[in-house]
This record gives structure tokens, C-alpha cells and sequence, in this order.
């Protein structure tokens, strides 16, 4: 009766499955909303579950990350700026663009469930206005509308990705810098495609004999799921397992295998929210008798820590504190990993409004807070000692600059060869020797960058 009382009334004639997804739309256009954070409640608020809950996922995600594409195929199709159409409306057809030419649902439908969805939620003028709009969209496939709005890729190689790849401009040329112009294309086109879930078996608490699903390439740890609710494999509801990209558990991985002469105790992950190589890491370390410290700055975020590693062994700590000004004692751990607050740009895929939401101008503040949060890593670590220092970005300012101007300040540290530390991981080599980039396109994994720094003096 409850879960009844809670879905909202069905407006007549309105589909709820969209007017679920023009909701999401809203939330995070207009409160800055996560995706993947509003999603879920806005479905139950719907009551959408099984297929209507995955074909508006589909169409939430995939509008906001085809957003760029739409946009120029809707300025051909409108005879004023497409900022000028209400913000309303213009989601509603972003959601119809998406319906027409990447859902294959049939053009009829699309177009008259976005018109009923405009009369609901604006006047019947609009309505008018939405559906000559979406004929006009009908009229072609997406390839042709490209061939139409996107100029030739040789002229204008930025512009043409950033309307046929559907990625801001400054992003399409810090990824160019970053993966080189060969593979340029192949990286915007991984970033569109929504990333499969893949569970980590913790371990010492799970095996991943255990968890549904194919094992990982490159993690022991991993397992790929083919589909299913993530939250119904009983090692993931009991936290013995966890959701978590490959590419981030590598990070776990290296940290793990890395060398330190001597005693091997006490290990700090110094920006742990919300958890999860925590998690990994706290596993790892209760293996070999070592324990964890986990330290994050937001308090909230602390507390995500905390259910992560809840249960768990290996914990010597979780402490909200800022990582710049650590309240621990000078040299005092074995290993410290930085997963530093970053652009995000390597996490496109399962972030689908992150490269909407980032500005170029975040670098510089996001470059100068990671520099300061290796230097206090570096404080912490005793001589033979390790720094792992990782990125879910390729960016070159927060991948190759911060590990250079590292080293020009720190003589008392020295950049080990990680690459060996994943041996079975091909082509992982990253901008500078001995530093690791893994690729979506190429691994199927977040693009995470590390970097790992030895305490010489
Ligand atoms: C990339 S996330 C870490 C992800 C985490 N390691 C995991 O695997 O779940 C970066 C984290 O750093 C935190 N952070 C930002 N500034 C910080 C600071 N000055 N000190 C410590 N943590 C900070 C952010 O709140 C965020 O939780």
C-alpha cells in the first residue's frame, strides 16, 4: 500500500516511463543532480522496474551523453538558437531525438509521446512547435543528419568530434593530447557507450568463484555481469563483494604489489571516499597482517567509507581529514595512495553528464590540490616507502605535469616502473616511462593514470 501511495499519478495520455526520464533530465539540469544518484528514486517514484526501468535508464543516459549531437542536429531542424527554446521543451526533444535516432523506436511513437510529454509539462503551442521539430529530425538517420551537421573531420577535426562524438570542444582536445589523433575517435566513442557492471570479490571474504558473470581480463579479483541487479548477489548485499570498475581495482592491485623494503604495516589511502579501493585494499592488507587507514575530507563522504568497510578486516582507522594538513605522524606508513580528486574525464562513461558539468577552468585549482596532496603523501611515507598517485583522468596537467613538477620538488623521491606490476595488461604504458594509463577502448576500464613514487632519502 505504501510503495502504492509513494508512485506519482499517471497523468492521462503522458507515457511514464518518459515523463520519469524528462524528470531526471530536470533534476539534473536544474539542481546539478547525478545522474546515477536520481535515477534510481525517480524510478521508484514512478514505480518503473524490469524493462520500462531499463529502457528509460537508456534514455536518460543516453540523451544527456548524445546531448552535443542532438543539439547541432536540432539547430538544423529549429530557426532560432537552440539556448533560446525553453529548457523544458528542449529536454523533451533531446529525448525524442534520442528515441528517433539511436532507440529504433518507430517515429511515430517518439514523436507523439514527446508531444503529449510538452503539453503536460508547457502550453499546446509548444506541443505544435515539438512535433514539426521532431519530423523534420525524422526525415534521416543519425549517420546521414552527421554527414549534415558535422563539418569534414580533416578541415575541422575538433569541431567535427565534438558534434559526431558529442563531447565539449576543451575535452575533445585534453583527450586528443592525451591518447594521440589515431585513437582519437575510438576513446569519444568508448566514453558513449555505458560501461558493464563489474563486481569485485574481496579478497579473504569472498572468491570470485562466488559472483555471477564472466572473470575480468586483468583483475584476479573481477567478475563482468552480463545484466541483473548488482544488489541481489548475496557477496554484494553482505559487503563481502562490491561493485567496482576494473580499472580501479588495477589501482588496488599496484598499490598492493608494489616492492617496499622492510616493514610492510601500515598503509593509508589518503583520499578514500567513498570506499571502494578501500575496500580492496583493506583485504588486501588484512592477507598479510597489514592494516588500512582510510582518510577523507567530506564528512559525508567519510561516512560512505565507513559502510564500505564495514565488516571488514584490515582497518586500522577512518578518519575525515583533509589530506593537505594530515593530523598523522611524518614517515609513519609503508604505503600511501592518493586517488586524487580529478577532472573525472576518464570516467565519461559511467558519468553521463560529467563532460557537460566540467569546466577547463577547474584544471588549474584541481592540478595545484593534487600536487599538495602527493607532498603530504610523500610527508607520511617512511624512506623505502611507496606513493601511489592515480587519476580517473588522462589529462596531461593531472597525469604527466603533477608527476613532473613532484619530482622537481621532492629530490628525496624517486618514480619506480609500475608497468611490470601488471604484467598480463597490454599497452598500458603511460606519458611518462614507468607510469601506467589504462583506456576504455583499449581495456574496457576507466582511464585511470598512476604513478608509483618511491621515498629515497
Ligand atoms: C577520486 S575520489 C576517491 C575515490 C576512492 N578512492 C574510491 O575508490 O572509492 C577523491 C576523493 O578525494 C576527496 N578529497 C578532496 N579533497 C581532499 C582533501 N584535501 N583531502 C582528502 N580527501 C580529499 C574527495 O572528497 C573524494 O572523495
Amino acid at each position: 500500500m505504501a510503495d502504492v501511495q509513494a508512485r506519482r499519478p499517471a497523468r492521462p495520455g503522458v507515457d511514464p516511463v518518459r515523463l520519469a526520464a524528462l524528470e531526471v533530465l530536470k533534476s539534473v539540469r536544474v539542481d546539478d543532480a547525478y545522474t546515477n544518484l536520481v535515477l534510481p528514486s525517480v524510478l521508484r517514484d514512478f514505480g518503473l522496474s524490469g524493462r520500462d526501468a531499463a529502457f528509460a535508464t537508456e534514455l536518460v543516459s543516453g540523451t544527456i551523453r548524445r546531448r552535443g549531437t542532438y543539439d547541432a542536429i536540432l539547430a538544423a531542424c529549429i530557426d532560432r538558437p537552440v539556448s533560446k527554446v525553453e529548457a523544458k521543451v528542449l529536454d523533451a526533444m533531446r529525448l525524442g531525438c534520442h528515441q528517433l535516432l539511436s532507440m529504433r523506436v518507430p517515429a511515430h511513437a517518439a514523436i507523439s509521446t514527446t508531444v503529449d510529454l510538452v503539453r503536460a509539462k508547457g502550453s499546446s503551442g509548444a506541443g505544435g512547435f515539438a512535433n514539426a521539430v521532431l519530423r523534420r529530425v525524422a526525415q534521416q538517420d543519425l549517420a546521414a543528419w552527421l554527414g549534415q551537421v558535422a563539418p569534414d573531420p580533416r578541415v575541422a577535426p575538433t569541431r567535427y568530434a565534438s558534434i559526431a562524438y558529442s563531447h565539449p570542444r576543451w575535452v575533445v582536445d585534453e583527450l586528443r593530447s592525451a591518447v594521440g589523433a589515431e585513437e582519437l575517435f575510438d576513446l569519444l566513442a568508448a566514453d558513449n557507450e555505458p560501461p558493464r557492471v563489474t563486481l569485485v570479490a574481496r579478497p579473504g571474504r569472498s572468491t570470485r568463484d562466488e559472483l555471477p558473470g564472466e572473470p575480468t581480463p586483468y583483475s584476479p579479483f573481477g567478475s563482468v555481469l552480463a545484466g541483473g541487479d548488482p544488489g541481489e548477489v548475496a557477496a554484494v548485499a553482505g559487503g563481502r563483494a562490491g561493485v567496482q570498475d576494473e580499472g580501479s581495482q588495477l589501482v588496488a592491485v599496484v598499490m598492493a604489489a608494489a616492492t617496499v623494503e622492510g616493514r610492510d604495516e601500515r598503509w593509508l589511502d589518503l583520499c578514500a571516499g567513498p570506499g571502494g579501493k578501500a575496500a580492496l585494499l583493506a583485504a588486501l592488507a588484512a592477507q598479510r597482517g597489514a592494516g588500512l587507514v582510510a582518510s577523507e575530507r567530506q564528512e559525508h563522504r567519510a561516512g560512505l567509507v565507513r559502510r564500505s568497510l564495514r565488516g571488514a578486516d584490515g582497518v586500522t582507522g577512518i578518519v575525515t581529514a583533509d589530506g593537505t594538513v594530515p593530523p598523522y605522524r611524518a614517515a609513519s606508513f609503508d604505503r600511501v595512495l592518493v586517488d586524487a580528486p580529478c577532472t573525472g574525464l576518464g570516467a565519461l562513461r559511467r558519468r553521463p553528464e560529467a563532460r557537460w558539468r566540467r569546466r577547463a577552468d577547474d584544471l588549474l585549482g584541481l592540478v595545484l590540490l593534487q600536487r599538495r596532496l602527493v607532498s603530504a603523501a610523500i610527508g607520511l611515507v617512511r624512506p623505502g616507502g611507496v606513493v601511489l598517485y592515480a587519476t580517473c583522468s588522462p589529462v596531461l596537467s593531472e597525469t604527466r605535469g603533477v608527476v613532473g613538477s613532484v619530482l622537481e620538488t621532492h629530490p628525496d623521491v624517486r618514480l619506480e616502473d609500475a608497468v611490470p606490476l601488471l604484467p598480463g595488461v597490454p599497452r598500458c604504458a603511460g606519458p611518462v616511462p614507468g607510469t601506467i594509463q589504462l583506456w576504455p577502448h583499449r581495456h574496457g576500464t576507466d582511464a585511470m593514470f598512476m604513478a608509483l613514487l618511491r621515498r629515497t632519502g
